[in-house]
């Protein structure tokens, strides 16, 4: 059964989830805040997230992507396609997990670049691992060990994204 043992509850994401959108809240207070979830794996961390927040946000959109089964490619697919107007702004990426960190690290060189006023990085998930890229996250959800985890977003080759809770995957 590739659906393993519960690791992340939905009502343990929504609690947290609440928290870190008080904090980014209160830390951005009287600002407006450009929010870039990538996607899928954040799609419902990302609109979840947003709606905690209670100061004036507007969100763009990245696709990405460097899995394929249950491994990082190490390439990052999609940066190219990074689109809006960054320059002067507050902006807050949002991911489902750090691993690697390679993800994190190119994007934020990327946007950096495009020489916001603040960059701040929100993750759901960071796995204990040695990273590939010297990067952490401003806003961590839960630490977890290094195993892959599928459910609420994280997918196995596009599957499973749905489900409510974060499990651990089982290989076949
Ligand atoms: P890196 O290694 O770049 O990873 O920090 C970030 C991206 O890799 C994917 N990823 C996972 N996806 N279960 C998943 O479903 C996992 O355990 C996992 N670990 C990494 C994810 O897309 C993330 O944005």
């Amino acid at each position: 059964m590739p659906v393993g043992k519960t690791l992340i509850s939905a009502a343990q994401i929504h609690r947290r989830t609440r928290e870190l959108g008080q904090l980014i809240s209160n830390d951005h207070a009287g600002k407006e805040l450009v929010v870039l979830g990538l996607m899928n794996g954040s799609i419902f961390f990302l609109t979840d997230l947003l709606r905690s927040i209670t100061i004036p946000t507007r969100l763009e959109t990245c696709r990405l992507q460097s899995y394929q089964d249950t491994h990082t490619t190490g390439q990052i697919r999609g940066i190219e396609n990074l689109e809006g107007e960054f320059r002067g702004k507050h902006v807050l990426v949002v991911d489902d997990i750090l691993d690697t960190g390679l993800t994190l690290s190119k994007l934020t060189a990327a946007l950096r670049a495009q020489k916001p006023r603040s960059l701040r990085t929100a993750v759901l998930l960071s796995k204990q691992v040695a990273r590939k890229a010297r990067v952490t996250a401003h806003y961590i959800g839960f630490e977890i060990p290094n195993h892959f985890v599928i459910g609420y977003g994280l997918d196995y080759n596009g599957a499973y994204r749905s489900l409510p809770s974060i499990h651990l995957f089982n290989p076949a």
